[in-house]
């Protein structure tokens, strides 16, 4: 079951690691979590009865990106990666989206879970829109490779190799960990400020430059805000001049992740754009 502490069956006021937390409330002392004991209690149920003994990998992404910025509890990817491991199966990071410093805190998005994987995936940011992506992995799993006829038409390819080293030092020499921190706490925070203020927003999460706005009927029922609202307070975000990414199984989640080099003032006109077309959301609401 996917351990989504606003949506899903259980969750609290502490789960995850994020400076904004659910509208949910739970009772659990410090360093208890209850949801994260459901969630792994789900999973272990899964790896009992809908999969072989002996398993060969489990994938995940340390913050879910398409799904709407799914946070789980903090201790979930670790434990359930220990219960793979003790099936035999190898750890998977995708870090496609959360990788190469985005989440502000740490420079992969599997370190914010204490954990360490057997396999790490990435793309996009590797090459700033140039398309590449890679694959690092542990000299035993990597050489296992070499015992299969395995080849990528591009694999390796100089140029594209050059462009990720090149990203790799402007990472670094433009300090754009340290901004997706700065910038995207800043950002965070605007949000939340939003979620007080508009009933229509259920959840505000995220770490760094990764930020999602759940988006609801009401905070009550949590009902997914319907299809048409969404897209006309997206338009509206648009014609103003802000894209907004989408997300979600409803696809009721705005998904914020800007480019790392973004500056104060451009997230302070992205919350502020975004609080125009709530409020002409709002006016629409009142008007039929
Ligand atoms: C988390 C995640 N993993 C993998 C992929 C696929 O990446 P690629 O197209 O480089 O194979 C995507 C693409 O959107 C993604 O978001």
């Amino acid at each position: 079951m996917l351990p989504d502490v606003f949506r899903g069956p259980w969750g609290g006021s502490h789960c995850r690691d994020s400076l904004v937390q659910t509208i949910r409330k739970c009772s659990c002392s410090q360093g208890c979590c209850e949801a994260n004991d459901q969630y792994i209690e789900q999973f272990k149920d899964t790896l009992s009865t809908c999969v072989p003994k002996a398993i060969a990998g489990f994938i995940a992404e340390p913050i879910q990106g398409v799904n709407g910025v799914i946070q789980y509890p903090k201790r979930f990817l670790k434990e359930a990666f220990q219960l793979v491991r003790e099936r035999g199966g190898v750890c998977i990071a995708d870090e496609v989206q959360t990788g190469f410093g985005r989440t502000g805190s740490h420079f992969w998005g599997f370190q914010t879970h204490g954990v360490v994987p057997d396999i790490v995936t990435m793309a996009k940011g590797i090459g700033n829109g140039f398309p590449m992506a890679a694959v690092v992995t542990t000299p035993e799993i990597a050489n296992s490779l070499a015992q299969n006829l395995h080849f990528n038409t591009f694999g390796g390819n100089p140029m594209a190799c050059v462009v990720g080293s090149a990203v790799l030092d402007a990472i670094a020499e433009d300090s754009l960990q340290k901004n997706s921190k700065e910038v995207g706490t800043y950002m965070l925070l605007e949000f939340a400020k939003l979620r007080e203020k508009f009933e229509i927003i259920g959840d505000v999460r995220g770490k760094g430059l990764m930020i999602g706005i759940e988006m609801v009927k009401n905070k009550d029922s949590c009902e997914p805000l319907p299809a048409e609202e969404m897209s006309q307070i997206w338009e509206d975000c648009k014609d103003m001049g802000v894209l907004m990414g989408r997300g979600g199984i409803y696809n009721q989640t705005f998904r914020v992740k800007p480019p790392m080099c973004i500056t104060k003032q451009d997230a302070a006109f992205a919350a502020e754009v975004f609080h125009a077309a709530l409020m002409r959301h709002l006016e629409r609401t009142v008007a039929s």
